[in-house]
């Protein structure tokens, strides 16, 4: 497990999903209160891009079916998302976050 670059710090806006891929991954990063957190992007519910959804007060909420997850520790928070998403540690090194993978 290393980090990887993801994004510049500075690409990020507060609650507004970015989507990046990293070796394939689909990753999404979120900026909440001045903390960076990543997830997974793919709902796991069905397929839809969490980075398309509506993040508010840390938690996104899925563009398809309003699924919603703690995007600090992917906890699935209402139906019809029961699954966790994935989430991933992330650094940020001289404005670059960094996720490991
Ligand atoms: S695809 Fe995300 S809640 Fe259904």
């Amino acid at each position: 497990m290393t980090f990887k670059f993801a994004a510049n710090l500075d690409d990020l806006n507060p609650d507004e999903p970015y989507a990046t891929t990293i070796e394939s991954e689909q990753i999404a990063l979120y900026l909440v209160d001045g903390e960076v957190y990543a997830t997974h992007n793919v709902c796991t519910h069905q397929f839809a891009l969490l980075s398309d959804g509506y993040l508010e007060d840390g938690c996104i909420e899925c563009p398809l079916h309003q699924g919603r997850f703690d995007v600090k520790t992917g906890a699935a928070l209402c139906a019809p998302a029961s699954a966790p998403v994935k989430i991933y540690k992330v650094q940020v090194e001289d404005g670059a976050v960094m996720v490991e993978l």
